[in-house]
């Protein structure tokens, strides 16, 4: 009996993937498909399948070609299928032309012509046109943001606005896309908007791009205050928009493993959440020097707030800052401490202070620990009280991690189910309440200050 293997996502199943499984089939007697996960999809830059697992599995089992269909998880898996399942023929289309020339050794390869003028990819773009993104901003954030954007199909980034002409030509000069200062210029060329501008401008543009019929994705902090979050959730909400916040954690999947675990009950209830985030930056940085907005908790308090968020909920009974000063009043190291009915948090975050970032997440049967950068998960322990006994796992973090929330984005945007929030609308309301109540406190505790120092002088 000939045995022969063939792999591919099958997505929108079309003709080509028909015509491939139809004379993969005629090579052998016995023929194993093997379909991709989304995750595998997602490590080989794919991140923009539509149909699911399942969908896709179902549209091959159709053909009545392949007596076994399995799945691909991981891209040294061909090598051990082939072995395992004792393979005599490896087929692929003939886009791979070459690209498994190294299985010869164990197999015969063969490459099938390319069905003509069919692709997934074709499918995707005519059913669901390319979103143009115009990014509001030029600043550090949105130069990080194209290169991921790009890695992503189904969006391309179109367009910049800032009111400055300098700022705008320049940056879109440098990322070969078109520049903005008119902003009704800036709506009428795009499809949906990401904003990337100071904070205390993103309220301003959000609106803007709601009432312009655009969805939007909003660099942390969103807003700075719950009623302004509440109003534009509630307006996106209303006018069938997104509008989703960009802490690029909540999208990545090795956090999305982490809560995963953490909420399976195997560390039991989880009583406790530490999680602490520090950078230190030079003092006459904008995060160090803006009087309104610098400081460190405004900067990187979202990160450290998402997974208490998560893990405990938006309705904690208790709030308390912890603040350290620099002689500009800005807070240099910050600690929120948050009371919840059935257990406790701390959210730490600093600029001018070092501390070991980590995340640990403490329950009645075990705890979690995710060393710094946990807010780039790749690896995370679960530790019980048998000293020996612990569950290790990994998990693959591209690039700088905005890829996963522009792909889900896009995804919200492409599905009908616009609430599919991995970041919640309450989560991100929440966090622009705790940032307003730490600006509020934060003023009052300056205030103090400079009033002893007056009182002392
Ligand atoms: N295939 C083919 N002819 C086509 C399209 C795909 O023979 N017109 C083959 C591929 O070469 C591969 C298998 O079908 O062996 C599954 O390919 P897949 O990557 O799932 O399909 P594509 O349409 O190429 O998907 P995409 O556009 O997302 O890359």
């Amino acid at each position: 009996m000939i045995k022969v293997i063939t792999y591919g996502t099958f997505d929108l199943f079309h003709q080509g993937h028909y015509r491939l499984l139809q004379r993969a089939k005629a090579l052998g007697d016995y023929l194993i498909v093997g379909v991709t996960t989304e995750a595998y999809d997602a490590t080989r830059g794919k991140f923009n399948v539509i149909d699911d697992l399942m969908t896709r599995i179902e549209n091959v089992r159709k053909t009545g070609f392949a007596d076994e269909i399995i799945i691909e998880e991981s891209a040294g898996q061909k090598f051990s299928d082939i072995k395992k399942y004792n393979i005599d023929i490896f087929t692929v289309g003939s886009d791979w032309t070459g690209g498994f020339d190294y299985l010869k050794d164990y197999c015969e390869v063969v490459y099938l012509e390319r069905t003509k003028n069919i692709s997934s990819t074709m499918l995707r773009e005519t059913n669901r046109p390319i979103q143009r993104i115009g990014i509001i901003g030029t600043g550090r954030i949105a130069a990080r943001f194209i290169p991921e954007a790009r890695q992503v199909s189904g969006v391309s980034a179109q367009g910049v606005y800032n009111p400055h002409t300098e700022s705008a030509v320049r940056f879109a000069k440098r990322w070969d896309i078109e520049a903005y200062t008119n902003l009704e210029e800036f709506f009428s060329n795009i499809d949906v908007v990401y904003i990337a501008s100071p904070h205390q401008t993103h309220y301003e543009y959000i609106k803007a791009s709601l009432e312009h019929g655009k969805h939007v994705l909003c660099e942390k902090p969103m807003v700075l205050r719950k009623s302004q979050a509440e109003e534009v959730l509630q307006y996106a909400k209303e006018h069938d928009l997104i509008l989703l916040e960009e802490i690029k954690t909540a999208y990545c999947p090795g956090f999305q493993k982490l809560l995963g675990i953490a909420c399976s009950g195997s560390i039991g209830s989880i009583r406790n959440v530490e999680a602490c985030f520090t950078k230190l930056e030079k003092a006459d940085s904008r995060e160090l020097t803006d009087p309104v907005y610098g400081g460190s908790f405004t900067e990187l308090g979202s990160y450290v707030l998402l997974p208490i968020l998560k893990i405990f909920g938006t309705e904690y009974q208790e709030i308390r800052f912890d603040t350290i000063r620099g002689e500009n009043g800005l807070d240099l190291f910050t600690k929120a401490s948050l009371v919840y009915p059935t257990g406790i948090a701390t959210a730490t975050c600093g600029l001018g202070v070092k501390s070991d970032g980590r995340l640990l997440i403490a329950g009645t049967k075990g705890y979690i620990i995710a060393e710094a950068p946990w807010w780039k998960t790749t690896y995370f322990e679960v530790h019980y009280e048998e000293a020996n006994r612990v569950d290790r796992y990994s998990e693959i973090f591209l690039g700088d991690g905005l890829r996963y929330e522009i792909s889900n984005f896009l995804y919200m945007i492409n599905k009908s189910n616009k609430d599919n929030f991995k970041l919640t609308r309450g989560e991100s309301a929440a966090m622009a309440g705790i940032m307003e109540r730490f600006m509020e406190e934060e003023r009052a505790g300056r205030r103090r200050e400079t009033a002893a120092r007056a009182g002392t002088d």
